[in-house]
């Protein structure tokens, strides 16, 4: 048996395209059912829907064989144990750090201010202030990071932006564009050894299928 791990929303709907390429179609929607574990085409393949963030942690342990998750979820999360053999080239945007458009970002910076940062990513934002000399005290959420600049909670947000529209929608502007973001394709390290060839081919087709998306 093959298990793949995956998170409902965009990776899961970029993820089809490139499954279908190795001949996997799963047979159920998990915008419709319940279920946790789906099935596919292939009676050794199946696919469990994890939360984004979880899908490290099921294919470091073992119970994921393959799992698909974004850089951001990475380099948060740490890449301990996960061989990642692939860029998929899906679900790409930015992280970036965003304030009030009525906030002076660049005076504040310059001036050498302590900035309170709200964000779900500490580590990422840690290490970009960091290395740009400038204090910043973390506040760690967990969604609507938006909310923090517009309540006085924060100075500044780290997040994702991939239309752009969400900062539009509460009045925020991006400010400094931290990394580029997209998925990555992760297997568990004992799994690629016991089922070398049944993996194998797996990431040989999304390596094709990849390919073929981005000439
Ligand atoms: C992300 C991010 C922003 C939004 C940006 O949230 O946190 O809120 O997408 O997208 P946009 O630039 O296209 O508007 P997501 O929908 O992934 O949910 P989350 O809040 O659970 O992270």
């Amino acid at each position: 048996m093959i298990t793949l791990a995956l998170s409902k929303g965009r990776i899961f709907d970029d993820t089809l395209p490139l499954l279908k390429a190795a001949g996997i179609e799963v047979l159920e929607d998990p915008e419709k059912s319940r279920k946790l574990i789906l099935t596919t085409n292939l009676p050794d393949v199946r696919v469990l829907v994890v939360r984004a963030t979880d899908v490290p942690t099921y294919v470091q342990y073992g119970g994921a064989d393959l799992g698909i998750t974004g850089k951001d979820t990475l380099l948060e999360h740490g890449s301990e144990g996960l061989y990642q053999p692939l860029d998929l080239q899906i679900a790409k945007c930015r992280i970036s750090v965003a304030v009030r458009a009525d906030f002076d970002y660049a005076s504040a910076v310059k001036q050498g201010s302590r900035l309170t940062v709200a964000t779900k990513y500490v580590a990422i934002a840690r290490e970009f202030f960091a290395t740009k000399g400038v204090h910043v005290d973390l506040i760690k959420l967990y969604g609507s990071m938006e909310l923090a600049p517009l309540t006085g909670l924060a100075d500044a947000i780290v997040d994702l932006v991939s239309t752009g529209n969400t900062l539009k929608a509460n009045h925020l502007v991006e400010v400094e564009h931290i990394m580029e973001i997209s998925s990555r394709l992760v297997v568990n390290q004992a799994a690629l050894k016991l089922k070398q060839e049944s993996i194998r081919r797996i990431i040989d087709a999304f390596s094709a299928a990849v390919k073929l998306a981005n000439p």
